[in-house]
């Protein structure tokens, strides 16, 4: 079959990590007998610089119109980059959520799992680690503080800066309903994940959530508070199954999330809306500090392109090659950087690519 990807190779590491997703891509093309066709699309700074906008219109009805997108992070150096003085509005991350937003895609899945040959690579005691964990992060995406009304002014003669955290009800109910539907295809159990003791935003979010469990009685919900679920995360991970929470929770867990799999590089995710369509990326940032050295764990990214394949596609045999020939990489003590250890064989971001296209 043939499928349209807008690519999206964006800023920093980006452009490295993307070009062996799409080498991984091909080589799944090869296999299987598809076409994937690639429109590349500019976001970010690298769109700042050429067109004056993180996003242009153009740029949206492209990925718009394309089966699925790929993409690799945008943004530069924090504090620091060439684009730190624009308003927020204009700044590289503003075109994420602007094609977060204008696409719809309101549900954001982290998958966080811990491959047995990356327990040496794992922060955590040795017990925890042995006992291993396989959660997904459903992360609402489209609402929350990254969405709400913002402002600076002059209060006073003070400086005073707002920002503002809104839900209603219905953009509870469409996650919620989403995490349900991921749990009933794996261990049945969700966790919702919110500040209740403190925010009207979490309290209508609790009684949502509960209301859409009535319709999934063989799944066990529970609530959990951010900072607790914070700190059970490093000391239990694997209580969790599936966790379902706000906007700005599921960003900050889900990096957390990352690193007890051994690193943020390991980390994929899917943009989903109610449809087929996609936006698939790495849960990590443009990672500056390493951009340009072949350095980068480029799993996360491949790991994103299979939840493509899955999700978007319905392509599961080959959607499973792919998360395949990446256990088998880590099985061969092949590893980059960010996950190096002891008696491993250390290699750049270009060949974990050739790596794995090889194991495939
Ligand atoms: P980051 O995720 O880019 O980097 C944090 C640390 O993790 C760095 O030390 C980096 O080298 C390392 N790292 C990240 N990805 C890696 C990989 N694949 N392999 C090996 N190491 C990796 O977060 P940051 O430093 O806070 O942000 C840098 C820029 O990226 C900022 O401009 C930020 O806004 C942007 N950002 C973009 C996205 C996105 O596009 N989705 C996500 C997060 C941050
Ligand atoms: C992520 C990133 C983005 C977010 C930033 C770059 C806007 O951190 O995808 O996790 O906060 O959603
Ligand atoms: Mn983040």
């Amino acid at each position: 079959m043939n499928f349209n990807v807008a690519v999206i190779p964006g800023d920093g590491i980006g452009p490295e990590i993307v070009r062996e997703a799409q080498k991984v891509l091909d080589a799944v093309g090869t296999k299987f007998g598809h076409v994937f066709n690639y429109t590349e699309v500019d976001m970010g700074g690298v769109s700042i610089d050429k067109h004056g906008v993180p996003l242009t219109d153009e740029a949206l009805a492209t990925a718009q119109k394309s089966d699925a997108v790929l993409l690799g992070a945008v943004g530069g150096v924090v504090g620091k980059d060439s684009w730190y003085e624009l308003p927020p509005n204009l700044r590289p991350e503003a075109g994420l959520l602007a094609i977060r937003k204008g696409l719809n895609l309101f549900a954001n899945l982290r998958p966080a799992y811990l491959y047995k040959e990356l327990k040496g690579a794992c922060p955590l005691k040795e017990e925890v680690a042995d006992a291993g964990f396989d959660m997904i992060i459903v992360r609402e995406l489209t609402g929350g503080l990254y969405f709400g009304e913002r402002k600076t002014e002059e209060v006073d003669g003070v400086l005073t800066a707002t920002d503002t955290l809104t839900y209603n009800e219905n953009e509870i109910r469409r996650i919620a309903k989403k995490a349900f539907e991921i749990a009933m295809k794996r261990r049945k159990n969700v966790i919702s994940v919110d500040k209740s003791n403190v925010l009207d935003s979490s309290r209508l979010w609790d009684k949502v959530v509960n209301e859409v469990a009535k319709d999934y009685p063989e799944v066990t919900l529970t609530h959990m508070l951010v900072d607790n679920c914070a700190m059970q995360l490093v000391k239990d991970p694997a209580q969790f199954d599936v966790v379902v929470t706000e906007n700005m929770f599921g960003d900050i867990l889900s990096d957390e999330a990352s690193m007890i799999t051994g690193s943020i590089g390991m980390l994929s995710s899917a943009s989903l809306r109610e449809d087929k369509f996609g936006l698939y990326e790495p849960s990590h940032g443009a990672a500056p500090d390493i951009a340009g050295q072949n350095k980068a764990n480029p799993i996360a990214t491949i790991l994103s392109a299979a939840m493509m394949l899955r999700y978007s596609f319905d392509l599961d045999k080959e959607a499973d090659a792919v998360e395949k020939a990446v256990e088998k990489v880590l099985e061969d003590n092949i590893r980059t950087v960010d996950i190096m250890s002891d008696g491993m064989t250390l290699v750049g971001c270009k060949e974990m690519g050739d790596e794995i296209v090889n194991r495939l």
